[in-house]
């Protein structure tokens, strides 16, 4: 299935300032230069704020975390968590259509999807409150059929139970989760076979439905009024985040640099490759059309003191170290090969890459 973004987009997007605030503790679970490791938690809760991404999501996501657009929209695309178009105010329910489902009745449910919602996936009911789509098997085969709405799961279903589900769902009510031919988990219809000394102690649902129940976000949307965010990681209470945000106190006087920071920095001043203050005769090289630089790395090389293909094309191993802990994704150097790239380009060569950013192709970032 093609999973491509949305004809209709909104013209912006912006985290509420709590979310603002959760998706920047998120980066800071990750060292530094590994912040794109953040993205899927970042997606999604644009996901769960707006219901679906939009494009405007999927690039201020990218911007947060210094990634080019294209490498967020791969991401969002591929995986089918995530909603490309506008999905139902109320709920998006997915029913799962794979062999167990199939075979107990997935396509009873499907055809119900089709008479109250939309004749379609993917397409708004004319309230706009629901929207359906058929998944791949969710892993609750032995309650089949079922559907996931929201962040829970509705087993045992019939055509009968699910459409006065979905009604329900559109009056404004959320049913209780699980099971809903009164079977407490996945034991057999008939009761327990063993085990059943357990079964006075338990509590009134299953445990996942138990869980679902007294948090009660089945369907809801993120709008502010969640518990307060937690970050642990930061120390107790997100207190070092709040601390790292405080107005720093004036710094005294520097202690002198120890031993082996005067080593490291003399180390980097060999490494370094030699520089320019400005282009040779003003006509900087388009370093574009190397393969991964797009307008904001040519701006970056440019600011380091890099303008044209012959001074990459000469950098040595230690240079390029030099040049890598300089930037914002490491080892992309090597990775798209700049040197031979640069070489080919400064003996006046084409590349195959180069003869399509002419064209217009060029790496965005
Ligand atoms: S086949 Fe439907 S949940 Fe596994």
């Amino acid at each position: 299935m093609l999973r491509r973004l949305h004809p209709e987009q909104p013209d912006s997007f912006a985290f509420t300032a709590a979310n603002q605030q959760w998706a920047e503790a998120q980066i800071t679970k990750y060292p530094e230069g590994r912040q794109a490791s953040a993205v899927i938690p970042l997606l999604w809760r644009a996901q769960e704020q707006e219901g679906w991404l939009t494009r405007p999501a999927i690039e201020s996501v990218a911007d947060m975390l210094g990634m080019a657009y294209i490498r967020v929209l791969e991401v969002a695309s591929f995986y089918f968590m995530f909603q490309l178009q506008p999905v139902g105010s109320v709920a998006h329910i997915q029913v799962c259509g794979t062999t167990s489902c199939m075979i107990c009745g997935a396509e009873d449910l499907i055809a119900v999807c089709k008479e109250k919602i939309a004749a379609k996936p993917h397409v708004l009911s004319a309230d706009g409150k629901l929207s359906w789509e058929e998944v791949e098997c969710l892993g609750s085969c032995t309650n089949a059929p079922m559907a996931q709405i929201g962040k829970d799961y509705y087993e045992d279903l019939t055509a009968e139970s699910f459409g006065k589900l979905l009604d329900d769902l559109v009056a404004g009510r959320v049913p209780i989760p699980g099971p809903q031919n009164g079977r407490y988990a996945a034991e057999p219809l008939k009761g327990l076979t063993s085990l059943t000394a357990h079964d006075s102690g338990r509590t009134q649902y299953n445990a996942s439905v138990q869980l679902a129940s007294d948090l009660g976000d089945t369907v809801k949307r993120i709008d502010g009024t969640e518990a307060p965010i937690l970050t642990p990681w930061l120390g107790k209470d997100g207190k070092a985040a709040a601390a790292k945000a405080a107005p720093k106190p004036p710094k005294a006087a520097a202690p002198a640099k120890p031993a082996v920071k005067q080593a490291e920095e003399a180390k980097a001043k060999e490494d370094q490759p030699e520089t320019l203050t400005t282009a040779r005769d003003g006509q900087a090289d388009d370093l574009k059309m190397l393969k991964g630089v797009g307008p904001k790395l040519e701006q970056t090389l440019n600011g380091l003191g890099f303008f044209h293909f012959d001074q990459i094309a000469k950098w040595t191993p230690a240079q390029v170290a030099w040049v890598d802990a300089r930037l914002r994704f490491k080892g992309r150097i090597e990775r798209d090969g700049w040197i031979e790239q640069a070489a080919k380009l400064a003996a006046g060569e084409e590349t195959e890459f180069a003869k399509r950013a002419k064209k217009g192709d060029t790496y965005k970032d």
